[in-house]
């Protein structure tokens, strides 16, 4: 006979059984049309994708597509019509949830013109399936101050979008023709462009800079080994010490980075490094090899003064990765996936390609958790995790969708479309990695306000299964990124503070202090009860206005 206290765990017991069931898989399902070489989630149920302007299989008015509309609910790609070349572009959201690519390249095909000044539109998509979602592009009008290829982008404190650096067309394979300043979409400063010293000096291997907005709207800036606090405001630069060792971590020695979750009630920032080369890029392409191995790096630095002062926490991966990508999970941890062992970003400029093109070799197939709140050492770990045996080199994305599991796509170290079975063969069918969660019960989440003010109390309903005790909550509002070249702009997680009903049919929760430390625009909320995570509600933080939107919400004490 079961007794009282077998009665109440029982139910615990189940969902402890149900969760060892579960584990952590990938699943191949679909092809993705067009090469996917940069990616972005712009609704609940879309992605978008953008290839060069090149020879993929998928079609628009009789010509290969390079945008195309991936549905996340059947696995389907259809064509997006883009006017000009998006090779090596980047992007982002607005405050008012409207998408925006920036950049490209002089095409190879005479169906798309010149991209490196492009600004495209994609404005909020309403429709599940993408029907009348269109990309707006009027070149002659719409464009940027300055031709950039490889620049990367983040949204800043007031929804406006920062556009950093890049090179202003192909070079064999270091930035030898630097774009070294900074602009705005809307533009500031009457539309011209902001010098740069930090990009001056962090040349040559410098492209997609990897930055992120600090709590305070500062923006924390990473090139080559080169770190710095940027302030958007006085136009100054704090110098920070140098990612440790001669790692470098910037195209074309591509390591990543991402600003840890920021959470309440200090939102202390934290950066994590991981990945990329300790080759000086004062060696030239023709004395480097695709077999020079990687760095297995990962610096961790905390943005205080005390931080700074302490330095650069170091620990090792459990491989060595170029072109890693680094995901924030709903849960907190940090999702270490893609790249290679050996070899460097970009193709077709070792003297030892592998397969048509690379200069990469030796895929790293099976991914790692770095779990940032464990003493260092016990940190990274991939014992749960599977393994592919799909390459995820050059030119692959992987975003967090809204169902919370990782969307994998792409991979082409190669200028074109290469079919076939060969090595390294354009890369077309899309995987997702699922967490457990996937197959189990999940909370589910409803009422959920569609625009959330800052510094706020709202309530929403959740379902939570019978087997969860919810003895851990936690609330996620995140910037799910826009992907390209081992980067996510703009990736973002905010926990907040959140109480859950004694009934337990409600959560309480309080929204970011100010759009400094969440900027305003597009979200998703995700919550976590003990291992579990819901699907992601889509909101958008703040008043929906367009940018240059005024400083909401309260102050928090400065960082510096
Ligand atoms: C590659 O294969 C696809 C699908 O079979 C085909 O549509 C496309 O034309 C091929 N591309 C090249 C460059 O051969
Ligand atoms: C692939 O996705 C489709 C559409 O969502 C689904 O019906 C099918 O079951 C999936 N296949 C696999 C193997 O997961
Ligand atoms: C798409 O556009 C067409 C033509 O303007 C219109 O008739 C149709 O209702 C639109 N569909 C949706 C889902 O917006
Ligand atoms: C960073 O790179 C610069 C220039 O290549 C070099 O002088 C410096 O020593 C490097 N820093 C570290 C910590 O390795
Ligand atoms: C390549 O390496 C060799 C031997 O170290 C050196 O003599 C040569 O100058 C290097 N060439 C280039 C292009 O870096
Ligand atoms: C959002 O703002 C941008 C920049 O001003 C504008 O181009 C776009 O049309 C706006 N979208 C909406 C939905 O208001």
């Amino acid at each position: 006979m079961l007794r009282a206290l077998d009665l109440l765990l029982l139910p615990l017991l189940l969902n402890t059984l149900s969760a060892s069931a579960a584990s952590w898989n990938f699943v191949q399902n679909g092809t993705s049309g067009i090469l996917a070489l940069e990616a972005i989630i712009v609704s609940p149920t879309l992605a978008v994708f953008f290839d060069r302007a090149s020879n993929d299989p998928l079609m628009i008015n009789n010509n290969p597509a390079w945008g195309a509309l991936w549905n996340l609910e059947t696995n389907t790609a259809s064509p997006l019509l883009v006017i000009s070349d998006t090779f090596c572009a980047s992007g982002g959201f607005l405050s008012n949830g409207t998408m925006v690519s920036v950049g490209g390249h002089i095409p190879a095909i005479t169906a798309a013109v010149d991209g490196r000044m492009a600004i495209r539109i994609f404005e909020p998509c309403a429709d599940p399936a993408g029907l009348n979602c269109t990309l707006f592009e009027d070149p002659e009008t719409l464009h940027m101050e300055e031709t950039r290829w490889y620049p990367s982008s983040l949204r800043i404190f007031d929804g406006s979008l920062m556009i950093v650096g890049g090179i202003h067309e192909r070079t064999p394979f270091y930035n030898t023709d630097p774009v070294n300043n900074f602009e705005f979409f809307p533009p500031k400063d009457g539309g011209v462009p902001r010098p740069s010293e930090f990009l001056a000096r962090s040349l040559p291997a410098n492209l997609f800079p990897r930055v992120f907005g600090l709590p305070d709207g500062k923006v924390l800036m990473i090139a080559s080994n080169q770190t710095i606090i940027y302030d958007i405001e006085k136009n100054t630069e704090t110098i920070l010490p140098d990612v440790p060792n001669g790692v470098r971590v910037t195209n074309p020695f591509d390591g990543s980075a991402t600003l840890l979750p920021l959470s309440p009630p200090l939102y202390t920032p934290e950066v994590l490094v991981c990945g990329g080369t300790t080759t000086s890029p004062l060696i030239q392409p023709t004395n480097l090899s695709s077999q020079d191995p990687a760095s297995d790096q990962c610096s961790r630095l905390t943005i205080t003064p005390e931080g700074i002062k302490k330095g650069w926490q170091v620990e090792k991966m459990l491989e060595a990765r170029i072109m890693p990508e680094l995901l924030l999970l709903p849960d907190g941890q940090v999702l270490i996936v893609n790249g290679a062992q050996t070899g460097y970003a970009a193709f077709d400029t070792v003297p030892d390609p592998i397969g048509f093109q690379s200069n990469a070799d030796h895929p790293a197939f099976t991914p790692s958790l770095y779990n940032p709140t464990v003493p260092l050492g016990q940190r990274i770990s991939n014992k749960i995790m599977p393994t592919t045996d799909i390459p995820r080199l050059y030119h692959s994305v992987a975003s967090l969708t809204p169902q919370g599991n990782i969307l994998i796509a792409g991979s082409n170290p190669n200028g074109e479309v290469v079919n076939g079975t060969g090595e390294f063969h354009t890369e077309f069918r899309v995987e997702y990695l699922n967490p457990p969660f996937m197959s189990q019960q999940r909370p589910v989440l409803s009422n959920v306000p569609s625009k959330i003010a800052f510094n706020t109390r709202f309530t929403i309903g959740v379902d939570i299964p019978k087997g969860l005790p919810a003895t851990s909550i936690k609330v996620a509002l995140m910037d799910l990124g826009f992907s390209s070249h081992a980067f996510h702009s703009s990736s973002r997680l905010v926990f907040m503070d959140a109480t859950l009903s004694f009934d337990r049919k409600t959560l309480s929760i309080t929204s970011p202090p100010n759009n400094r430390v969440y900027p305003p625009g597009p979200a998703y909320i995700f919550v976590t009860i003990d291992d579990v995570t819901s699907a992601g509600a889509h909101v958008l933080m703040g008043t929906g206005a367009p940018p240059p939107v005024a400083d909401q919400g309260i102050h928090l004490p400065s960082l510096f």
